[in-house]
């Protein structure tokens, strides 16, 4: 049997959709695999309920089919699913990494990327890379069609999860067709700026480049309370706050010394709109690892 451990991850960031994304030290899914001759899933863990367990449908169940590797495979859910914290990218992470070392497939953790993002086409329709690219290779990943480029750093995190489900389908939905120049050459600005935060470790830097005017703004709506949790969290000490991926999850950086008092008024500030919510006081951290 072989075991990994692959993290939540925060994709966007704001200013880079569908682009960025980071690891974050937790919460994380376990998932065990055992060769056998055509692939069973078993799920148990957080949200298991939601999750099916029919290989076809299962994201995991599309990896295995692309490494061609059938397993029994179990998966430990510590990220919850639809909360933005990359919860289907975690299983489909793990399980690449944990198939490729049962069957000595000899890929790469790059060459990885892309196979467990057809896990994520499964359950989003879509196979963006960036929840993916961190929850394997760890850190600050820049994913185009083109390259991955990851970027280690220490930067500490808040990320405030609400009790509210979003669906990744719904939050792309809503997203705008088009757009203005000035919002293109606003994004392009601290999408650079947070490039260079994160390559410095400076969470001033990181917090001024999540700021977008393009994504965010209409999947806010879909967040009950997400102005006043942002701007509370800025006021206690957050240097940036946004929609963590597609929501509904919220994603605050910050100065170590500032995470509790931030991850406290999130909480305090949802409870206001009778929205219940947990905090991740967490980093940036690294990605998938054999157990
Ligand atoms: N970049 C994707 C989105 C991430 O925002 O739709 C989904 O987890």
């Amino acid at each position: 049997m072989v075991t990994v451990r692959a993290p939540a991850t925060s994709a966007n960031l704001g200013s880079g959709f569908d682009v960025f994304g980071v690891a974050l030290n937790r919460p994380a899914d376990v998932v065990h695999v055992e060769k056998a001759d055509e692939t069973t899933i078993d799920v148990r863990g957080v949200g298991n309920q939601y999750i099916p367990e029919d290989p076809e449908k299962n994201t995991v169940g599309a990896v295995a089919r692309a490494l061609d590797a059938p397993a029994h495979i179990e998966i430990d859910k510590g990220v919850r699913p639809a909360s933005g914290l990359g919860s289907s990218a975690a299983s489909a992470a793990a399980a690449a990494v944990a198939l490729n070392e049962l069957y000595d497939r000899e890929r790469s953790n790059e060459g990885l990327v892309p196979i467990a993002a057809k896990g994520e086409a499964v359950v989003s329709g879509t196979a963006h890379t960036d929840n993916v690219a961190p929850a394997i290779l760890g850190g600050f990943t820049i994913a185009t069609d083109q390259e991955i480029t990851q970027i280690e750093t220490d930067i500490s995190v808040v990320v405030c999860l609400p009790e509210v489900v979003v669906s990744t389908r719904e939050a792309r939905g809503v997203l705008p067709e088009r757009t203005t120049i000035d919002k293109v050459v606003d994004t392009v600005g601290k999408a650079a700026t947070l490039t260079a935060g994160m390559g410095r470790g400076d969470p001033e830097l990181v917090g001024q480049g999540m700021h977008d005017t393009i994504i965010t703004p209409v999947r806010s709506d879909l967040i009950p309370g997400y102005e006043s949790v942002r701007e509370t969290a800025l006021e206690h000490g957050a240097t940036g706050v946004t929609i963590s991926g597609a929501g509904p999850a919220i994603i605050a950086v910050c100065h170590e010394q500032n995470q509790r008092a931030v991850a406290n008024v999130m909480i305090d500030s949802f409870a206001d709109h009778g929205v219940e919510s947990r905090a991740y006081q967490t980093e940036i951290g690294g990605g998938a690892q054999l157990c």
